[in-house]
């Protein structure tokens, strides 16, 4: 069974988000009742040539376990090479590595990576196989809709993923040419479901406990995932758990908002580096958006 379903539960799951979920913000999810977290994107590129700041976003610390690598790539041979080394060196502390499929930034989709895949199965599958063939631990794959209307096709593509030995995919529900923009489209979350036995993370616009329990009904994914939501509020997985559970929810006071807040700057000032303080300048004020005083605060 994959370690995201040991719990025996619907996993609520942390989305991977570059410049966000970085290892604090994970460890602070997790003890709000996240299921299951991933790294922020790291280039399969970047490790095999050995950058510093690649290999940082590789930290995984115990508190935030179970968490997934994600790597983006195009590049089945390097893919695999580098989900060796990370399986071999990190072995402990992730387990799962999923790659990204679904970026749509043109510095990653002009090289053939992250959305970019959608546009090219036989090579989004060649990574995915390579991947899997090479892994000791499960591989996952997360993509859109499509790239575009006219080029929507989760449905194939998810079943190329299976063919290919992916463990788990995750679908978010905007094409590529949506970028983050409109609603997701949780039909297409719906029709891969249908049309894969792995299980399928939901991911589009779950922004509260009603729209969990809602993705989960309307698409039969085994899972939701949390992107934006989540954003200076780790208490949304609070609010998901109690309403999977069909529990009451009481949402957290400012005063707590502010408490949460401190904490999460102390954590990230015990581990990183003061000049990394602009990083933590965003959750901030992400923490304390509607609040009375925030625009001072902020200053
Ligand atoms: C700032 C930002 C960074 C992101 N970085 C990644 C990433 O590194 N890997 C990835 O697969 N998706 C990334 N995403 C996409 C999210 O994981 C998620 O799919 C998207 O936000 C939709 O979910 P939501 O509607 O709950 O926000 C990013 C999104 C945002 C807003």
């Amino acid at each position: 069974m994959l370690p995201v379903f040991k719990k025996n539960k619907t996993p609520v799951v942390l989305a991977p988000m570059a410049g966000i979920s970085d290892f604090v913000y994970r460890r602070v999810c997790m003890e709000h009742g996240c299921d299951f977290t991933y790294t922020e994107m790291v280039s399969a590129k970047g490790l095999f040539y050995g950058g510093a700041k690649t290999r940082e976003l590789l930290r995984v610390s115990e508190a935030e376990r179970p968490c997934a690598v994600q790597l983006f790539g195009s590049d089945p041979v390097i893919v695999a090479d580098m989900i060796k080394r990370i399986a071999d060196e990190f072995a402990d502390d992730i387990c799962m590595v999923d790659i990204n499929m679904g970026c749509p930034m043109p510095k990653i989709t002009g090289n053939g990576e992250g959305s970019a895949l959608m546009l090219d199965v036989p090579r989004a599958a060649a990574v995915m196989e390579a991947a899997a063939k090479a892994s000791a631990l499960p591989v996952s794959c997360k993509f859109r809709k499509g790239w575009d209307e006219a080029r929507a096709n989760a449905v194939e593509f998810a079943r190329a993923m299976e063919a290919s030995g992916a463990a788990l995919v995750t679908v978010h529900g905007r094409t590529r040419e949506q970028l983050y923009h409109g609603p997701a489209d949780w039909e297409v979350i719906a029709r891969v479901a249908a049309a894969v036995k792995i299980p399928v993370i939901g991911n589009g616009d779950v922004d509260s406990g009603e729209a969990a329990v809602r993705m989960l009904n309307e698409t039969g994914a085994a899972g939701v995932m949390v992107g934006r939501a989540a954003e200076g509020n780790p208490f949304i997985f609070d609010e998901i758990r109690a309403a999977l559970d069909g529990r009451g929810y009481v949402p957290p006071t400012d005063y707590e908002r502010m408490c949460e807040a401190v904490r999460h700057a102390e954590l990230f000032l015990a581990e990183k580096d003061e000049r990394l303080f602009p990083e933590l300048r965003k959750h901030m004020s992400w923490y304390t958006r509607g609040m009375r005083g925030a625009l001072e605060l902020r200053r």
